[in-house]
């Protein structure tokens, strides 16, 4: 059985490759096959923050250059990803037939996926809506600045108006502290849940950190470079909570066919 997350936020650059990516790693230190799957079409970057450079991207399958499976990029022998195409312009609008052949093509891979980790594109467009709801589990990372909570509010409300996602988890990254991380995830709960019938549920914090910062210039996941630093406990923090997130049944198609009901 496949878990499947995507890592969503709505305002751009508040870190949900870099949490994407080291969640993927975290994952792999204790399963063993974690599938990273670039949906920021044609503005691919996650293969950068891992230092790969993959030869296929998810332009050769629906070009039929390649199989799904062929268009995996091995990075370690628990991390694999498939990336979404960098300078591809023709990949920023999938039409609908085109994001449900990506769907089929990642659920019926051959090989045992144990959990797969979406990186969603800022924004609620209609392709990280399709995305994200096909997961059993959608992640929002916030940082604790207005424009980001605003953001996120939209990306919350438009995927459970258009697309019926209820439970949400959320990851405050670039926080200044654990106390006002989990004080920032309460008040942005209180409004959310004022307004909109959804569930959010605090999957914790990342440090704002200088050495995620180096890690992001060397191409070299910080749970890599520094696996006893601050930032990397709290990507395994993070990783043990979000795969406790609730995956209520629901009628929306899902990668791997799960219906979801923990
Ligand atoms: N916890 C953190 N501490 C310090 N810097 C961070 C942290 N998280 C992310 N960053 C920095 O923020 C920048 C943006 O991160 P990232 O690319 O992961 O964001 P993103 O949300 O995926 O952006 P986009 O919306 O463009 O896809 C990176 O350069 C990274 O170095
Ligand atoms: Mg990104």
């Amino acid at each position: 059985m496949t878990l499947s997350i995507a890592v969503t936020s709505g305002k751009g650059g508040v870190g949900k490759t870099n949490t994407a990516v080291n969640i993927a790693i975290t994952l792999g230190q204790s399963s063993k096959n974690i599938l990273l799957f670039d949906a920021d079409f044609g503005l691919a970057n996650s293969h950068v923050l891992l230092g790969t450079k993959p030869s296929k991207s998810v332009a050769d399958f629906l070009d039929k250059r390649c199989s799904m499976d062929e268009s995996i990029t091995k990075f370690s022998d628990e991390v694999s990803i498939i990336s979404g195409g960098s300078g591809l312009t023709e990949l920023l609008n999938l039409d609908n037939q085109r994001r449900h052949q990506i769907l089929s093509g990642i659920s019926n891979l051959s090989q045992n996926i144990d959990y797969l980790i979406v990186d969603c594109p800022a924004g609620a467009a209609d392709s990280t809506l399709f995305f994200a709801s096909a997961c059993d589990i959608v992640a929002v990372v916030l940082i604790e600045e207005p424009t980001s909570f605003l953001d996120a509010y939209a990306l919350i409300k438009a995927a459970n108006l258009d697309t019926g996602v209820k439970n949400f988890a959320v990851i405050i990254n670039m926080a200044e502290n654990k106390i006002i991380a989990k004080r920032s995830f309460e008040k942005f709960r209180e409004i959310a849940m004022r307004f909109l019938d959804v569930n959010l549920h605090y999957a914790g914090m990342i440090p704002q950190s200088t050495e995620i910062k180096h890690a992001v210039a060397q191409r070299m996941p910080v749970t890599i470079s520094k696996p006893k630093s601050k930032a990397s406990a709290a990507f395994r923090q993070v990783s043990n909570t979000l795969v406790m997130t609730p995956t209520p049944k629901t009628d929306t198609l899902k990668f791997f066919n799960n219906v979801g009901g923990k």
